[in-house]
């Protein structure tokens, strides 16, 4: 068997497209604006955003990059975010990820307001998700490992799906979304015994462990849909985590990287953040607290 290529930049341009027509038909005045904070000087993240922001306004998507420098303090960091959740403005918000060691993650992705959070990483959305709950916003990654799925034609319901890491970015998420999807799902990881065993008894395997080539042909069952989430760089050259060439030749469809889920993310990212702006839009983006006040400052967010 000879695996198919999925074209993952080929369904993100026709998700784009799709995007900047709905965008461009809409009569509101206002358009949806995103903010994207960036932290520090990495240079994989630097690039990220400015891709975000270059295909934020091909689509008519507002993108406002905060940046800071490495040194800035936690609470600092919160400040920025509440600011933003604050102004009326602002549809979506990102924190681009990783933050500098000394900034606990988790308190300022769970600062962000739940509407607001257009990467799903706050912990209130990544439960909505775990929760079977449809207005939770999902993470743009795993939205877009979902429709690449999709595009196979595939029947998901009862697929055994093997995911090989656990990170809140992609393998955790991943497994929820691909559970509510009826599918059967094994979240394997770094201390994962017999690792090679468990991915072959895969009807589609998830790769999101960031190690270069990691699987091999001889992980993966015949016919196979092989998801490469990965993006390293090895001497130079992008490669994912699996070994593209070696298994084109067992699986039925595989995701090259570049090209695959990478600018998937990018274009689940914009959707989120139209479909923000659309509910804010609803609700008159005014964030309801269960607290019963508008606007507030408390924890019930
Ligand atoms: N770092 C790596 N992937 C991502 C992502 O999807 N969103 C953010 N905010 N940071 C990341």
């Amino acid at each position: 068997m000879t695996a198919k290529i999925i074209d993952g930049k080929l369904i993100a341009a026709q998700e784009r497209d799709e995007l900047s027509q709905k965008i461009a038909a809409d009569e509101s005045e206002d358009m949806p604006v995103l903010a994207v904070v960036l932290v520090g000087n990495n240079d994989a993240s630097r690039i990220y955003v400015r891709n975000k922001k270059k295909a934020a306004a091909e689509v008519g998507i507002g993108c406002e990059v905060l940046e800071f420098a490495e040194s800035i303090g936690e609470n600092a960091l919160l400040e920025v975010i509440d600011e933003l959740n604050d102004n009326p403005h602002i549809n979506g918000i990102i924190v681009q990820l990783p933050l500098p060691s000394h900034i606990n993650s988790l308190r300022v992705l769970s600062k962000i307001r739940p509407d607001k959070d257009v990467d799903g990483f706050n912990p209130y959305n990544a439960g909505l998700l775990a929760c079977r709950e449809p207005e939770a916003i999902v993470s743009a990654t795993p939205r877009g490992i979902l429709k690449l799925l999709e595009t196979t034609g595939i029947k998901l319901v009862g697929k055994h799906v093997v995911i090989i890491g656990r990170s809140n970015i992609v393998g955790r998420p991943v497994a929820m979304l691909l559970l509510n999807q009826d599918c059967t799902v094994s979240i394997t990881h770094s201390k994962t015994e017999n690792l090679p065993e468990i991915v072959y008894q895969a009807d589609i395997v998830v790769a999101a462990c960031g190690q270069p080539k990691l699987v091999k042909k001889d992980w993966i069952k015949d016919g196979a849909v092989v998801i490469d989430v990965g993006i390293n760089r090895v001497d130079g050259k992008l490669c994912g985590d699996v070994d593209f060439d070696d298994v084109l030749e067992k699986a039925s469809f595989v995701t090259p990287v570049p090209g695959g889920v990478g600018p998937m993310t990018v274009a689940m990212l914009l959707k989120n953040t139209y479909e923000a702006f659309q509910k804010q839009r609803l609700n008159g983006n005014v964030h309801k607290c269960s607290c019963g006040k508008n606007g507030c400052h408390c924890e019930h967010r």
